[in-house]
């Protein structure tokens, strides 16, 4: 193997550029060519690849988004469109794809593997956390901080108002962001997609909250599991209480990764190379405890990625 590309795909996550950077950087200094794909895998059908220096992917590692930019290829979902993003690299003989993404561009780069001979390493790329196999992935620790500064910040006016405030997280499918950023933000309540929550039960717990003293009141939801104007209006009916809600949205996207995402994100990229270099061929890397591990898409992609439901009773028990 002598060339390697590397290319950021789905939703961009924070440590993005600290990835690229390390397999630019693993890469050269294993005596490789390394290449970027812009646009993700509309870049890849498109033949929009570049060799890259180790000057390009100077002062990125703690720049939040992708240089490489990102997006959701809805081409790359035909076999047609994967068929034309393996034909683009075979034109510039490229030998080896790395992709940074979440558990979409995993199984879009799986098929290209199983329907072009493509070998592939993923990194798992997504604020989300929702990818299985690994104890993190790349961006999740910077959305959570982010999170959870925009509730600490929430408190302190909810605190001066006797207001309860509901904090919509990103999440459509898995509550990891609300889960961790409400234990850490000390919301009185998490709604996540994964398990059953009771409206009605959480008026009572702020009632009793209101009974003991307690002033404000935080409750935390995930996206796919209530959005944050409903959860006011059902409360403020149910109560008479002052409730206003918050939408995070994209900004969780964003931002200067942590220290833990760059450093996650540097030891994924050059372990990725290593991975190349050692023949995985459709492959992920994931962080398991302490250790990066090399495990079969196959694998992953099979594997359920279940919340602990222990935090959320954790959580309850905090909020007393
Ligand atoms: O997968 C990451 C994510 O940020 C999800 O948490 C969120 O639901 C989704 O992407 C938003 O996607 P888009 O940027 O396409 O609106």
């Amino acid at each position: 193997m002598k060339r390697l590309a590397i290319l950021t795909s789905g939703g961009d996550s924070p440590g993005m550029n600290a990835s690229i950077r390390a397999v630019v950087r693993a890469g050269l200094g294993r005596g490789l060519e390394v290449w970027g794909v812009r646009n993700g895998f509309d870049g890849l059908i498109d033949g929009d690849i570049f060799q890259m220096s180790s000057a390009d992917v100077g002062g990125i590692i703690g720049r939040g988004g992708t240089i490489l930019r990102s997006g959701r290829s809805q081409r790359f979902m035909m076999p047609e469109g994967r068929a034309k993003a393996a034909e683009s690299l075979r034109e510039k003989s490229i030998d080896y794809l790395i992709v940074n993404g979440g558990d979409g561009s995993m199984t879009g780069a799986k098929l290209m593997h199983e329907e072009t001979g493509v070998p592939i390493v993923c990194l798992p790329g997504s604020i989300d956390n929702d990818i299985p196999c690994t104890d993190l992935s790349i961006g999740f620790d910077t959305a959570i901080n982010t999170a959870v500064e925009a509730i600490d910040k929430i408190r302190d006016t909810a605190y001066s108002h006797d207001r309860v405030f509901v904090i919509e997280v990103m999440g459509r499918r898995n509550g990891f962001i609300a889960l961790e950023a409400g234990l850490a933000g000390g919301a009185e309540a998490i709604l996540i997609p994964e398990l059953p929550f009771d409206l009605p039960a959480i008026c009572d717990q702020l009632r009793a909250g209101v009974a003991k003293g307690k002033r404000s009141s935080i409750i935390v939801t995930a996206e796919g599991a209530a959005r944050a104007t409903d959860v006011q209006a059902f409360i403020q009916k149910e109560t008479g209480y002052e409730v206003r809600c918050l939408v995070l949205g994209h900004m969780q996207r964003g931002g200067s990764p942590t220290a833990l995402d760059r450093v996650l994100a540097t030891r994924m990229g050059a372990e990725a190379v290593k991975a190349a270099l050692a023949g995985h061929d459709c492959h992920t890397i994931g962080l398991v405890g302490t250790k990066l591990v090399a495990q079969s898409l196959d694998v992953v992609l099979s594997s359920p990625r279940v919340v602990d439901p222990e935090r959320l009773l954790l959580a309850e028990v905090m909020a007393q």
